[in-house]
């Protein structure tokens, strides 16, 4: 209910959450105004309070999510058979092909940066996944999510949002053949 102008100050008799949002008497205001009043304390605590959920849940959402990508890194850490997964002529000096270990469910890239130095890595950026395009020519590694990249000769994040290193595959060249023997998880 709302009182008019006379002795009376209307902001103080006016209950806080009952106030035009232009702070003028009921009398003062449009007609629409009067029609359809908005409780505008209650209007703008509505809205803080969906900001705040907003918040919380986008920021468990993503805690979620990197708690899920620790626990599959755990598992892929353990101990692994070596698997042949090319053979020296199959890459050439500059290049790099793409193999899966220790799973098939686990791509990685096997790089050669010279005649002699074979480099692999999983191609799973570490921030959320997405595989990672080899750019040897700027001797790195670019995921074109968001922009991450990596250091070919380290595996580490040099831009972007990553912050753990790609995991490392250890590889053993006998002869002809190249074989993945282990998976080195990336350091922070
Ligand atoms: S998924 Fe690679 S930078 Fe985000």
């Amino acid at each position: 209910m709302f009182v008019g102008q006379g002795d009376h100050n209307v902001e103080a008799d006016t209950p806080a959450s009952t106030r035009f949002p232009d702070g003028r008497p009921e009398q003062e205001q449009p007609k629409w105004r009067r029609d359809f009043p908005i409780d505008v304390d209650a209007d703008e605590y509505g809205a803080r309070r969906d900001f705040t959920k907003f918040l919380v849940l986008t920021s468990l959402a993503f805690v979620c999510g990197q708690f899920w990508i620790g626990l599959l890194s755990l598992f892929r850490g353990g101990p692994t058979a070596e698997q042949k997964i090319a053979s020296v002529g199959d890459v050439e000096v500059g290049k790099a092909i793409t193999f899966h270990y220790p799973t098939e469910r686990d791509p990685c890239l096997l790089i050669r940066r010279s005649e002699d130095e074979f480099l692999a890595y999983s191609s799973q950026c570490t921030h959320l996944m997405c595989p990672v395009i080899p750019e040897l020519q700027h001797d790195r590694l670019h995921c074109p999510c968001h922009r991450g990249m990596f250091d070919v000769a380290t595996g580490r994040p040099t831009a972007g949002p990553p912050r753990r290193a790609l995991p490392r595959i250890k590889l053993r060249i006998d002869a002809d053949a190249i074989y993945a023997t282990a998976v080195e998880e990336g350091a922070s």
